[in-house]
């Protein structure tokens, strides 16, 4: 055994710093590039901070686990182009703290579902999706008709996103609360999932 091999396998100092640094490579020539990289630290053209309204249905989509079943990340593959349209890229991300990526499809990726369904059929189906969907094994979320948005805490959230750098001014975050008020959170999700995926939506 060469005397830089048995430093390196009979320390455990050494064997400690030299395994750090060889797993860090990768954050190193993968990561950290892309913290700078503008397609995916800038929005994509058409891509608005969430309303009031989307932010509070949003949070409620984290709330109830729908990430659970659904994924928001349309692979660069053309079976899931044809499905689903353009695949996601990470500028229509750059407002989603957390963001909503994955790979967990108990069922359909929701990245571009805004526009496909109207309202009224979303919400039939949150309400019980065995009315629209007869084979659906969805669970229903039938609360979300009953409860209402907490209206008051929203400007809260939409400045504390506003710290990580979603652009709201000031004057959206004073109008946020009276935009949410008296809204059910079936209203709010519906809104969120309606507005999903738009930026892209007619590129293939
Ligand atoms: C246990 C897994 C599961 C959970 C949790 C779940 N879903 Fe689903 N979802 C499904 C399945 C399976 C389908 C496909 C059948 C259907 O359309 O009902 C589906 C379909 C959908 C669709 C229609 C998508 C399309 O392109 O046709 C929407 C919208 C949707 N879910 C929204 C939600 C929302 C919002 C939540 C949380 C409130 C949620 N789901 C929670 C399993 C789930």
């Amino acid at each position: 055994m060469n005397k830089i091999q048995k430093l390196i396998e009979e320390n455990v100092f050494w064997l400690i710093v030299l395994t750090v640094l060889t797993v860090s490579v990768a954050m190193f020539v993968e990561i950290l590039p892309l913290m700078f990289s503008k397609s995916v630290t800038q929005p994509v053209t058409g891509v608005k901070p969430y309303t009031a309204l989307q932010l509070a249905g949003r949070d409620i989509y984290v709330r109830e686990g729908c990430y659970n079943c659904h994924s928001q990340m349309i692979r660069p593959f053309r079976a899931e182009t044809e499905r689903y349209g353009h695949y996601s890229v990470g500028g229509e991300s750059v407002y989603d703290h957390p963001f909503q990526w994955g790979s967990k499809r108990t069922g359909p990726d929701l990245a571009r579902v805004g526009g496909r369904y109207s309202d009224t059929w979303h919400k039939a189906h949150l309400m019980n999706p065995r009315d629209v969907v007869p084979e659906s094994n969805m669970p229903a979320f039938p609360w979300l008709a009953a409860n209402k948005v907490d209206a008051a805490g929203i400007p809260a959230r939409m400045k504390a996103l506003r710290t990580v750098g979603v652009p709201y001014s000031d004057a959206e975050i004073a109008a946020a609360e009276k935009e949410a008020t008296g809204k059910t959170e079936m209203e709010a999700v519906i809104a969120y999932l309606q507005g999903l995926g738009l930026a892209l939506k007619d590129k293939r």
